[in-house]
């Protein structure tokens, strides 16, 4: 797949096909993440990939949040804009489900220098910053392969529980959840925002 039509492909996925994907798959993938640009040439990343058996056990702190929960949510954080609070319809009670449900499900880790919520400056981010370069490289390699997903931020008592579940070092955090899967046929898709590059580049002056 050429480039550019990976990076149209690539959209946010959370209904997926109940079939696995391929091994070799997944290390080409994952090959791709390793070779996205870090802070300090040393790409100190590792990668969980969960076992389905093991999944009940790793995801059992992942919340389902209903309509009128999300409702009071996007509420409450101001959000009047309607293809945001689609896709916010569309999401929140998938978080478990696409979680579960995908073809392969992927904890990514990155080796922390200073504590992560008291940055100092801007590069104390900088480890946090390459891993997110790292899962955006493994998420257009997946959607050249014709597999889709999508990312969860953790809530702290998620990233408690999986520190207990799949015992990663105490110098390793998780940025997020990977799953990945073959999309479902008619898998809900929220309205991607049409952003035009005209509209977002200023020459020589904002
Ligand atoms: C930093 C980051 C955090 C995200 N967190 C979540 C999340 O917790 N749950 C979820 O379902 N999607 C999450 N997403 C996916 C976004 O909702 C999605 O990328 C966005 O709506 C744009 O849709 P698109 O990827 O199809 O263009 C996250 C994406 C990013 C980049």
């Amino acid at each position: 797949m050429e480039f550019y039509e990976a990076i149209e492909k690539r959209r946010t996925v959370r209904d997926f096909e109940d079939k696995p994907i391929e091994p070799e798959i997944i290390m080409r993938i994952l090959g791709a993440g390793l070779k996205a640009p870090t802070n300090n040439h040393l790409r100190e990343w590792e990668f969980v990939v969960n076992d389905k058996k093991e999944r009940l056990r790793v995801l059992n702190l992942v919340d389902m949040t209903s309509y009128e929960e999300c409702e009071k949510m996007m509420d409450g954080f101001g959000m009047t804009d309607t293809d945001q609070r689609g896709m916010y319809h569309i999401a929140m009670p998938k978080q478990f489900s696409m979680l579960y449900n995908s073809g392969c499900l992927i904890l990514p880790f990155f080796k922390i220098r200073e504590p992560l919520m008291h940055p100092t400056c801007l590069s104390s981010l900088n480890e946090f910053a390459s891993i997110w370069c790292c899962i955006e490289n493994i998420l257009l390699a997946a959607a050249s392969e014709g597999i889709l997903g999508v990312t969860r931020i953790p809530m702290t008592e998620e990233l408690e529980h999986i520190k207990k579940t799949v015992n990663h070092p105490d110098n390793y955090a998780m940025p997020c959840y990977i799953a990945l899967g073959y999309p479902q046929k008619g898998a809900k898709l929220p309205v991607q925002k049409v952003i035009k590059v005209e509209d977002k580049i200023h020459i020589g002056k904002w």
